[in-house]
């Protein structure tokens, strides 16, 4: 699988400040063609994306959408909107909408359905709140995958991204997830998804959750890591290109880093 590597920049830069982030990052990243890279900037910065962009490997997307196309819904943005900037990832169900706007699974479950009817790939995040370690980390996480994919068709499953977020590794002065709890939970959702239908071997899991430089090649290192999400690390251009930049291991090689928990 090719592994896929993005960021979301949350609630930072304007879209001046994006131009100038985007006009660096690009040539620092340029020729990376073993990997898909993505940048989800703020809703009003999303069309310097798509121009600063443009013809580039690096793909653009949202942080959110309305689950209805067009309507009164003020302050929404929707699925076809997004599509019309050519956005290819949209980010759903990020446990900062969860907590702070109160989306629930059914929503959530709605977005995924938005995103996949415009011909997008929604990236579902999900995520434990409190570190109780891989098995539990799963008894959390594989009940709200099924209510969140339940409009998805078993046959389309493979349009769907997953971030594995544990909350509790998310944000300032928290830590990441240890390689091996990663490794254990990400082998546990592609068991799920194996389960969950034919082309469920194909559906890429991505951990997120301060992720850095020191770290990234480790946890890309890890079996059922198909790729990095990036948060604050990413708000440098430079530091975001080095996560870009990790090498990405060949399975003949067997996992690495493997020692270091
Ligand atoms: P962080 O954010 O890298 O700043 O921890 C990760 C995320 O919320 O996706």
């Amino acid at each position: 699988m090719r592994p896929l590597i993005g960021t979301s920049w949350k609630m930072h830069f304007t879209a001046t400040e994006a131009a100038a982030y985007l006009d660096a990052l690009r040539p620092l990243v340029a020729g990376l063609t073993d990997r898909d890279l993505f940048v989800l900037p703020p809703f009003p910065a999303i069309f310097v994306a798509r121009d600063r962009l443009a013809g580039s490997n690096v793909a653009w997307g949202a942080q959110d959408v309305h689950p209805d196309d067009w309507g009164a819904h003020t302050g929404d943005v929707s699925a076809p909107m997004l599509a019309d900037l050519g956005c290819t990832y949209l980010e759903v169900g990020h446990s900062e909408r969860r907590r702070y706007h109160g989306e629930t699974p059914d929503l959530i479950a709605a977005k995924v359905g938005a995103v996949l009817r415009w011909g997008m790939t929604p990236i579902l995040c999900v995520g434990e709140a409190e570190r109780r370690g891989p098995e539990a980390a799963l008894a959390t996480v594989v009940p709200d995958l099924e209510h969140c994919l339940e409009l998805v068709p078993a046959g389309s499953i493979a349009a769907v991204v997953i971030a594995y977020e544990p909350v509790w590794a998310i944000g300032e002065h928290a830590t990441p997830a240890a390689p091996d709890e990663i490794r254990a939970v990400h082998q546990g959702l592609h068991a799920w998804l194996d389960r969950r239908g034919p082309t469920g071997a194909e559906v890429r899991v991505i951990y997120g959750g301060s992720v850095e430089e020191s770290i990234a090649p480790l946890v890309l290192g890890q079996p059922g890591v198909d790729g990095l999400f990036v948060g604050r690390r990413a708000l440098d251009p430079v530091a975001f290109a080095a996560i870009a930049r990790v090498p990405v291991p060949d399975p003949a090689d067997g996992p690495f880093g493997t020692a270091v928990s």
